[in-house]
């Protein structure tokens, strides 16, 4: 796949003019390495692209790595991907943005949510968002059923982008 966007065109263009990289020659290519700058991949034989949102790249791939679940990165071009703190969760991998926790839920972890906790039991509250944790006394506001995101990715509550 290649990026036309003009943002994924204005990083290539830059990155190509900016990379020495090897030209085709006589015996051919096939087999022989060449580098990207960290937070680009190696699109081609000689091409490096932009990292994608979502994605790591440490230069040395042909393809973007996926941030794991728990985790997100919502800017191309880079080599890491940040921690869903608290009152955040990412249940899918390759994600740009993470999802806020619902009504009756809680996501308590400093890093790295992955699923929100359903709060039960003598603590069955919670507010949306909540890193607290869950507690006793009611909200105002109306208990989610569920808490997951669709398979698109797309989020149950509020949506948290950078
Ligand atoms: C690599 O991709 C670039 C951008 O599409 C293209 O200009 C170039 O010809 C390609 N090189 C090879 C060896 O396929
Ligand atoms: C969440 O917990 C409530 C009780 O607080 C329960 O009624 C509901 O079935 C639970 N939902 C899920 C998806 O576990």
């Amino acid at each position: 796949m290649f990026f036309t966007t003009p943002l994924f065109s204005a990083a290539l263009m830059m990155l190509t003019s900016v990379t020495a990289l090897p030209q085709p020659e006589a015996g051919g290519l096939m087999g022989r390495q060449f580098s990207c700058p960290s937070g680009s991949y190696q699109y081609n034989q000689t091409a490096c692209v932009a990292c994608p949102a979502g994605n790591t790249c440490n230069g040395g791939s042909s393809t973007p790595q996926p941030c794991d679940t728990g985790l997100y990165q919502p800017n191309s071009q880079q080599a890491f991907c940040y921690g869903a703190p608290k009152g955040r969760f990412q249940q899918q991998s390759g994600k740009s943005f993470l999802c806020a926790t619902c009504c009756g839920w809680a996501a308590t972890q400093d890093n790295n949510n992955v699923n929100p906790v359903n709060c039960t039991g003598s603590t069955p509250y919670a507010w949306p968002n909540s890193g607290d944790g869950c507690i006793s006394s009611p909200t105002s506001c109306t208990r989610a059923a569920t808490c997951a995101q669709a398979a698109d990715g797309t989020c149950p509550g509020e949506t948290v982008r950078g």
